[in-house]
């Protein structure tokens, strides 16, 4: 279990004030001077000795990724990009952190841009969150009122601070359909190459980094990189943000060492599964689009990138969704998948014609009224959609359903077998396929 010490988070459940005063007596804006005085390569080479990986989803590593932005200027100015879109579903972490500790944010901001030379970032934030832009925005007001941002503040570097607010739609959380939408225009993913770091927003050098990735980095930076590179495994270090819902007594967001098991995740900070270990049918460990482990994979279950990468999943943004033996696991696969025929901008073809089809089949599926064989043709079509698309919408739609097959195969062929013995009277509807 993460010492209390080790919480970078001392606000998360926003007991405290969020404000300016509160973050200064918990420790924020401690001694940003000294850090940005030691140098834009200094920044980045203890970002990347501390082993941090992006929080938001894909774990690309935050120092590799600063280090992408060009070194000197052409003449176009750089950006930094802070993704508040929080809409993986299972995913309540970055709210959090706007609502409650929102100058960590301010301060990682003002550290990462002054470490790529941007002298402008913009928070784009989700449509929905109402609250979080209000206290996000009033801290920002602070900052500059206390000279810690904006033109000729106490940290020597000009910096200014922009709060964007989205519409509601979880494409815009894809980075460069992000930017598109920051833009002003409809929030479509673009084409990659050319990659942010290059061509970005307003066709400028441009890193978009995930909410609580930049949060940590003021911490890392006035701690030390060994100190949060001893958290966690190698590879997998630090602490991470990690959001229980689902199945369990008591669902929370908490602060927990990458690498916990599972077990002592829930356990320890959500009162356990619903009915006790033995009623655990299934876990989503990282928001729905990472696939499903079956209970007899979860006994020890270690809860960081690589490990679930090696069962076939992933850690995603660590939105642990915990499914008793009351659940439809064919239904609840089929609801994600009709999530994400909802939210396909429709560019490509794989994605905007598979997620429909492959929802309606599962839909059938989930009642039984389907033939075996349209397993192994869904699974080919989940294959087909995976890695065939402009952004990875479309892997987030095919990798739930492969997950389903790989250790539900059962469970789908058991209700065909039983819809087949027990026909209902009236031939069912078919939607069109
Ligand atoms: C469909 C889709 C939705 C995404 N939504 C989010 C999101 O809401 N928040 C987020 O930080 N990253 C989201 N991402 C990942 C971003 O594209 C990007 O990788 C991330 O913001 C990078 O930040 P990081 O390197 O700090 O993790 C999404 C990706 C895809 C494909
Ligand atoms: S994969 Fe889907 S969401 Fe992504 S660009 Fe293509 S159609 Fe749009």
């Amino acid at each position: 279990m993460l010492a209390d010490k080790d919480r970078i988070f001392k606000n998360l459940y926003g007991l405290h004030d969020w404000g300016l005063e509160g973050a200064r007596a918990r420790g924020a804006w401690d001694g940003t001077k000294a850090i940005l005085e030691k140098g834009r390569d200094w920044i980045i080479n203890e970002m990347k000795a501390s082993g941090l990986r992006g929080r938001g989803g894909a774990g690309f590593p935050t120092g590799l990724k600063w280090s992408f932005m060009p070194k000197q200027s052409d003449g176009r100015p750089h950006y930094l990009v802070v993704n508040a879109d929080e809409s993986e579903p299972g995913t309540c972490k970055d709210r959090e952190i706007l609502r409650h500790d929102p100058h960590l944010l301010i301060e990682g901001c003002l550290i990462a841009s002054f470490a790529m030379g941007a002298h402008a970032a913009y928070i784009y934030i989700r449509g929905e969150f109402i609250r979080e832009r209000e206290h996000l925005q009033a801290a920002v007001d602070q900052a500059y009122a206390a000279n810690l941002i904006g033109k000729n503040n106490i940290h020597g570097f000009d910096f200014d601070l922009y709060v964007h607010h989205g519409a509601g739609a979880y494409i815009c959380g894809e980075e460069t359909a992000l930017l598109e939408s920051l833009e002003g225009k409809k929030g479509m993913p673009r084409l990659k190459p050319p990659f942010p770091a290059n061509v970005g927003l307003y066709g400028c050098p441009t890193t978009v980094n995930n909410v609580e990735s930049i949060a940590v980095a003021p911490d890392i930076l006035r701690r030390g990189a060994a100190w949060f590179s001893a958290i966690g495994r190698s590879n997998n270090t630090g602490t991470k943000l990690f959001c229980i819902s689902g199945h369990v007594e008591r669902p929370c967001n908490v602060e927990e060492a990458m690498g916990i098991t599972f077990r002592e995740l829930i356990e320890t900070h959500a009162g356990g599964v619903r009915g006790g270990w033995d009623n655990l049918l299934a876990i989503i460990p990282g928001g729905s689009s990472v696939p499903l482990l079956p209970a007899s994979q979860c006994e020890n279950l270690i809860m960081d990138f690589d490990a679930l990468k090696d069962l076939k999943s992933g850690l995603g943004t660590a939105a642990v969704i915990v499914m008793d033996k009351s659940t439809d696991v064919v239904r609840a696969i089929a609801r994600i998948a009709y999530f994400y025929k909802h939210e396909s901008c429709g560019q490509c073809t794989p994605c905007r014609e598979g997620t429909g089809w492959m929802w309606r089949v599962l839909t059938r599926m989930a009642e039984g009224r389907a033939a075996k064989r349209e397993i192994g043709l869904l699974l080919e079509v989940a294959g087909q959609v995976e890695g065939h698309t402009i952004c990875a919408l479309g892997d987030a739609a095919a990798w739930p359903i492969q997950g389903l097959i790989r250790h539900f195969r059962h469970e789908i062929e058991r209700r065909i077998d039983e819809y087949a013995a027990r026909p209902p009277a009236e031939p069912a509807a078919l939607a069109a396929e």
